[in-house]
């Protein structure tokens, strides 16, 4: 695993050179590629970068479109930023804790759905907002977010 996992951040930063600046979009690629970026992908980039693990993983935890451990099909992201928190954030949270019967940062058994939060993602006016993978949904209710989640089979 880690001899296909060097080989295949070498042609990365063949293609994108291993400037500090090229460093989330290798991530990003390898990212859709492996699922998520786990311990091995994260010390290989550092090896190619010549930079540490720590930092590596501090950029591939910031971004909400990168994943450092096992996601579900579905990736639920709440809005956790401050108009969206006085919108009634705890509340929605609850209501989809509830209905997953996991905690925030976990993903259900069966693979299905995992419960993040995100930063703002520009519905400030309309919130509270969460993402669904690509999809975002604002205005939302503990109920109409539940109902949401429900939609995706
Ligand atoms: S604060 Fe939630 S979308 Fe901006």
């Amino acid at each position: 695993m880690i001899e296909i996992v060097r080989d295949r951040v070498n042609e990365l930063t063949d293609k994108y050179d291993n400037k500090r600046e090229n460093l989330l979009c290798i991530l990003e690629e390898l990212g859709q590629e492996y699922g998520f970026l786990d311990e091995t992908i994260v010390n290989e980039v550092a090896r190619a970068f010549n930079i540490s693990q720590t930092e590596v993983f501090s950029v591939a935890s910031f971004y909400h479109f990168l994943n450092t451990k096992p996601i579900g099909k579905y990736v639920i992201r709440l809005c956790r930023t401050i108009t969206c928190d006085l919108a009634g954030k705890d509340k929605i949270l609850s209501a989809l804790e509830s209905e997953l019967d996991i905690k925030m940062g976990e993903t259900t058994h069966d693979k299905k759905y995992t419960l993040d939060y995100a930063n703002c993602m520009g519905m400030c006016d309309k919130g509270s907002a969460m993402m669904v993978n690509d999809d975002i949904y604002d205005q939302l209710t503990p109920s109409r977010a539940v109902e949401i989640i429900k939609s995706y089979k």
